[in-house]
């Protein structure tokens, strides 16, 4: 209901409101507005700005979409690089844990001789199959948002990045002068499968998978394409930060204080202890895998306190104080090498492929059902096709 109040206070009430949808949406998980109700806040502070242009500012919810970027994506260098992280895997001819789990145990026994004892904490996270990114804040406000890139340099991607409405413009509470947050963006699982629903029944180009679908979303020229898009985006961990003294003295506390700021940590995050909580971290993340959201593709281990991060240190462009333990993958290429047409019991028609044989979380597969004519048309797919086998 409009109130009586100046132009002004309506729309700093109404950016308030929209802000604290958002927040409660995609951080508390708690949405308390319908859509209908969100949208209609939201055209009443586009219809107040139009009237009042001298009221616009950057951080308000109405400025999401702006303009495309003269030409490319400039160039970011990080302050801080952004690392990549060493990885274990699962070895199938395993007797007990540490064999199945050689580089995991291996991580362990280093961290444990390093800091000279064995109770030691770690946060355990999903491993979010999406797209690096960091977004600077500066007294606040969203200034700059960047891919990964190399890990030394970038791209300015920060027009595309102010369309997720996962990512706040602006931090809630007391700011630092400087932060630097850094997470994955992802195309959740059911966003990605009504995309391509659509895009198969309007014959468009279909997207590979989530990830592509996140990687080639924020790489659109004009952020309206990328404003339609079904993004989200999972903070897991931060960069620079002034003054240096806010940081709190645990990863796992830093991302709690990323909640309170307005950033959206995944829920399945949690701490674990020695290499017997990791190994169950593992196993419960990978069991609730087909049932979570979003895709992923193992955990990511990290020692907890930063002192002992320190203690750690890096080789190359990998901290010594974290590991990714990825779950046999899920998708893998392969050739087609014929389509048949099997005759059911029925006497109803499915054309198979056959593939050359490829393994597929932990299983050979050679052959897969096309589900009808109408789809291998549609698709266009022919004999000799590199084509994309995923585990469903
Ligand atoms: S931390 C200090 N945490 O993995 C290590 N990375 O190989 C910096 N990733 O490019 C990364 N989920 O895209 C971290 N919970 C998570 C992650 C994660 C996915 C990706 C990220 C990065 C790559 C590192």
């Amino acid at each position: 209901m409009p109130d009586q109040s100046t132009p002004a206070a309506r729309i700093a009430r109404l950016r308030r409101r929209i802000e604290d949808a958002n927040y409660r949406y995609y951080v508390l998980d708690d949405p308390d507005i319908p859509d209908a109700e969100y949208d209609r806040l939201l055209r009443e502070l586009q219809a107040l700005e139009a009237a009042h242009p001298e009221l616009v500012t950057p951080d308000s919810p109405s400025q999401r979409v702006g303009t495309r970027p003269a030409g490319g994506f400039a160039e970011v260098r990080h302050a801080l690089p952004m690392l990549s992280l060493g990885n274990g895997f699962e070895h199938h001819e395993g007797h007990d844990d540490a064999m199945r789990y050689p580089e995991v145990a291996d991580f362990v026994r280093r961290v444990e001789q390093t800091l000279g004892h064995g109770d030691t904490v770690y946060s355990v996270e999903p491993k979010f199959d999406g797209l690096a990114i960091s977004l600077r804040y500066e007294h606040g406000l969203l200034v700059q948002g960047a891919t990964r890139g190399d890990g030394s340099v970038g791209e300015d991607v920060t027009a595309n990045l102010r369309t997720l409405r996962a990512i706040p413009l602006r931090l809630r509470g007391d700011a630092p002068d400087v932060l630097e947050v850094r997470g994955e963006v992802i195309m959740p699982r059911a966003g990605f499968d009504a995309f391509n629903a659509r895009a198969l029944a309007a014959g468009e180009k279909l997207l590979a998978n989530p990830r592509n679908g996140a990687a080639g979303s924020l790489r659109q020229l004009d952020p309206r394409i990328t404003a339609r898009r079904p993004l989200a985006f999972f903070a897991y961990g931060i960069g620079v930060i002034e003054p240096a003294s806010l940081l709190p003295p645990t990863h796992s506390a830093t991302l709690q204080w990323l909640r309170t700021l307005g950033f959206p940590v995944a829920p399945e995050i949690a701490t674990a202890q020695g290499f017997a909580g990791l190994i169950a971290y593992y196993r419960r993340i990978g069991a609730a895998r087909d049932r979570l959201p979003y895709g992923i593709d193992g955990v990511v281990y990290k020692l907890d306190r930063y002192v002992d991060q320190q203690a750690l240190g890096y080789v190359a462009r990998a901290p010594r104080w974290a590991i990714a333990h990825k779950f046999p993958a899920e998708e893998q290429m392969t050739v087609l090498e014929a389509i048949d047409v099997q005759i059911g019991r029925t006497g109803a028609a499915t054309p198979v492929a056959r593939l050359t044989p490829v393994q597929v979380a932990g299983v050979t597969v050679t052959n897969a059902t096309l589900h009808n004519a109408d789809q291998i048309e549609r698709l266009d797919v022919r004999v000799g096709d590199t084509v994309i086998v995923r585990r469903a």
